[in-house]
């Protein structure tokens, strides 16, 4: 598919064709991954950040924001519970948060990994230098999800202040995948000043760099940030782009986001029937969970793990499909 053909499947789709590609990318992932969901237990061990994106709620310029930081133990002991409810990817999210050293990392991941080896630490802790990314690496952090944002350079301006750079951004995605990391990029979809013809550069990137996987959920604003007002992104825009990804990259481990629940209730089930092959439950302790808004309404913040586990669980079924308790790792091969 070159770019006039991802335009068309962008902007032009009848009730009809839009069946047709789900369906389309429902018998490709099938091909793949069986009907098989994976879980990843997400830990946000910490909503301090000291980036000021435009479009999210723990920007450090949102001094409304709650700040908290999970302790060692408090993450172990998630991981832990996460264990037992059968999960066995665990995902490190957070701000960028100074306070937690490239050695306090490291001696968290090697700490979940001793106690569960046959778990998948997944990062996403956001920009740093190649070697505190190998450092982790050589801990036994097993993936890394970094959603590039946007490939334009212009449109990544209009999200993100002086100080950042899609340069920088882009580097640090091609050293995780050189060190070895199953890598994860992605956009947020209906951000403002996006466009199609933005999509499409974005997915023609994806192609390029084949991510192990591909996170992509709808903006939604957050009322104490500049984009408050803006319109969120779409249902029907997300669906799409979900399974022209599923196309495009048959065997990529892609989740049906938090963010796609919020804007519908039945928004995840939604995007496994448009292709998607993950779900990420919350693990965070319940006590913090409204506090790591990145945008308004954001769903499960009242909730204990156990129940967000459940939930899915029903939710998965009830579509035709499982949830399935292993690490979920990426079913395909290295070309470079
Ligand atoms: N700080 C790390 C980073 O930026 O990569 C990880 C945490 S950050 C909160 C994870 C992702 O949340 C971002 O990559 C962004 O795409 C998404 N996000 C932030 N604000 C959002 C919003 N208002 N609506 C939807 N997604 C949002
Ligand atoms: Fe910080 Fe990540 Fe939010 Fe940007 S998207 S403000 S880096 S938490
Ligand atoms: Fe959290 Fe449904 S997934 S309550």
């Amino acid at each position: 598919m070159g770019g006039e053909d991802l335009r068309a499947l962008l902007t032009s789709l009848t009730p009809e064709e839009e069946q047709l590609l789900y369906d389309a990318a429902c018998e490709v992932r099938r091909s793949v991954y069986g009907t098989d969901v994976y879980l990843r237990g997400l830990i946000e061990f910490s909503s301090y950040c000291r980036n000021n994106c435009l479009y999210c709620g723990l920007r450090r310029g949102n001094e409304k924001c709650q700040r908290y930081r999970l302790s060692r133990e408090e993450i172990l002991e998630c991981a832990d519970k996460g264990y037992e409810l059968g999960f066995r990817t665990i995902v490190l999210q957070s701000g960028e948060d100074p306070w937690y050293t490239d050695a306090w990392i490291c001696s968290v991941v090697s700490q979940i990994k001793e106690r569960h080896p046959d778990t998948a630490v997944t990062l996403s802790i956001g920009e740093k230098g190649r070697e505190s990314y190998q450092a982790y690496y050589d801990a036994g952090a097993d993936r890394y999800l970094l959603r590039h944002e946007t490939i334009n350079a212009e449109h990544y301006k209009l999200l993100h202040p002086e100080e950042m750079s899609r340069e920088n951004r882009i580097r640090c995605l091609y050293d995780l995948k050189e060190i070895g990391y199953q890598v994860g990029c992605g956009i947020m979809v209906g951000s403002p000043y996006q466009t199609v013809q933005h999509i499409v550069q974005d997915l023609l990137f994806m192609k390029e760099f084949r991510p192990q996987m591909i996170g992509i959920g709808p903006f939604i604003p957050h009322k104490d940030t500049p984009f408050g007002n803006r319109n969120r992104g779409t249902l029907q825009d997300t669906l799409h782009l979900l399974a022209i990804t599923r196309l495009l990259l048959p065997d990529v481990l892609l989740p049906a986001t938090t963010a796609l629940g919020t804007i519908d209730p039945g928004g995840r089930e939604k995007g496994i029937l448009a292709g998607a092959n993950v779900v990420m439950p919350n693990l965070s302790p319940a006590a913090v969970r409204e506090k790591y808004m990145l945008y308004d309404g954001k769903i499960c913040t009242g909730d204990e793990a156990a129940e967000c586990r459940r939930c899915l669980e029903r939710r998965i079924s009830s579509v035709g499909f499982q949830v399935v308790v292993s690490r979920g790792d990426w079913a395909g091969k290295e070309t470079i």
